[in-house]
Order: C-alpha cells, then structure tokens, then sequence
C-alpha cells in the first residue's frame, strides 16, 4: 500500500506531538509539528513589535506574509532525531515553546491570512503520503482525505499538569528559564481550548470520520500501541 497521511488533531497539550513524534518515527514517516508553524509566526510577529498590548497589527503582520519576509521550516536534527523549527533560516525550537509565545499564539492562528499561508504549505508537504502531522485542523481542513485521522483529548487538568511538568524540568536544568505556575498554566490551556474552537476560521473541531483517543489515564505505552494498532487496520502493515 502507499504511504498514507495520518491527521492528529486535538485539544493543546495533550500529548499530540510527543505521540505523532513517536508514531512517525516506529513506521518510517515524516513527522509535521504544525503548532510550531503557528508559533514561529506569533514569535516573528513578537520580535518585530506587532503584538502590543493584547492587539496585534494585523497589516503589518500580512505584508510582511505578503512581502515573504515570514519564512517558517524544519530541518532534520541528527542528535535528536526529530526535526528543529526555523524561523527566517534560525533555529528558534526553544524560543516557540516559552510561555510569551503561548500566551499569544491562539489570536494568532485565528487570523484567516495566517491559515491560508501555513496552510498552502503544509498541504504541499503532505502530498505524497507518508506524513503524520498534528494540529487542530489537519484532520478537517488541511487533509479532509486522509486515510487516518485521530482526535485526541484528556481533562484541562490532566493536560495542566503535563505542560507545567514539562516546563518545571527545563526551569530546573535552565535556571533562567522562567519557573511555571501551575494556575496560570490552567488558565492558558483552557483560554486556548475556547479560542480554538471558537474561531471563525477553522475551529478546533473532532472530523466526522477521526477516531477518538481520551488518553487521560492511558500511559504512553498503551497509547503507543492503540495508535499502532490503528494504523495497522488501515494500512495491514505492523
Ligand atoms: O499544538 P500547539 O499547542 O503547539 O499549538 C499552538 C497554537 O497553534 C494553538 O493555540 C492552536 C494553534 N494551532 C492551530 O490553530 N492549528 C493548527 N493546525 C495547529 C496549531
């Protein structure tokens, strides 16, 4: 069979990446982090003075799209084995992960211009199959097609608790890092869940035909194989 396309989609922090990471890497596909496009904009768009005081300048943002001067990438990264997003030719997998980027990033990805850029690409890198990419919409609007499609979700406070695990291990290797909170971190993940599926353009939203996956009390190990699993069904290869 040919290599299929696989949507992940699903509520922020919920484990979409580390899973899709997983998968694609045990079936020899490409892996897409489309989050970390939304957030290379948001971080361009940060930088360059056009989110001030919970207002986004918009026009300047879209001429720049425009002009070309946004450019968003992965390259492979050989000590990791999973790929580093760029920003305009610079490595900012750090950068786009940091709690100014959350805080900003869902009005952001609600802006029509920016889905229709990312979007073109994302499409073009799917083409040909043998791709796993995870975001909120790659299910229902980039690849309506897929072969395989997963909706996954997990209680806000499961899902709380991940993100401030997470970001309290880098505070602790990286002291500068800023340390969590973990009512702020709440408060972030449920802004983000009502500003994803409300948006106009679009919403957060389970497709028809996706599987649903609850992994609130699943380990990564079940969770791996269900997922294998899965794709076995579609595809009869595992
Ligand atoms: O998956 P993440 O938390 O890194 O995503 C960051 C933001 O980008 C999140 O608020 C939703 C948005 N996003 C989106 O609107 N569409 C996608 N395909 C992926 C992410």
């Amino acid at each position: 069979m040919n290599k299929i396309v696989i949507a992940i989609d699903g509520h922020s922090s919920c484990g979409k990446s580390t899973m899709a990471k997983q998968l694609a890497s045990t079936i020899g596909y490409v892996y897409v982090d489309t989050g970390a496009m939304y957030r290379a904009v948001t971080l361009y768009a940060l930088r360059h003075g056009m989110l001030k005081g919970g207002k986004i300048d918009e026009a300047a943002l879209c001429r720049d799209i425009e002009d070309g001067k946004v450019s968003v990438s992965f390259q492979f990264n050989q000590q990791t084995g999973r790929p580093d997003t760029y920003l305009c030719g610079e490595r900012v997998e750090d950068e786009i992960r940091q709690m100014e980027v959350s805080n900003n990033v869902s009005p952001i990805a609600a802006l029509p211009f920016v889905r229709s850029f990312l979007t073109q690409q994302q499409k073009a890198m799917g083409k040909d199959g043998g791709i796993v990419m995870d975001g909120r919409d790659i299910g229902t609007a980039v690849f309506p097609n897929a072969e395989l499609k997963i909706f996954v979700t997990a209680s806000a406070e499961v899902r709380a608790q991940r993100r401030y695990d997470e970001l309290m291990q880098k505070a602790e290797a990286d002291p500068s890092a800023p340390k969590p909170n973990y009512a702020e971190v709440l408060k972030n993940v449920q802004e983000r869940d009502y500003i994803d599926s409300h948006r106009e353009v679009s919403p957060l939203k389970k497709a028809d035909d996706a599987l649903m996956l609850d992994n609130s009390n699943l380990t990564r190990e079940q969770q791996s194989q269900w997922l294998i699993e899965q794709f076995r069904k579609v595809t009869g290869e595992y």
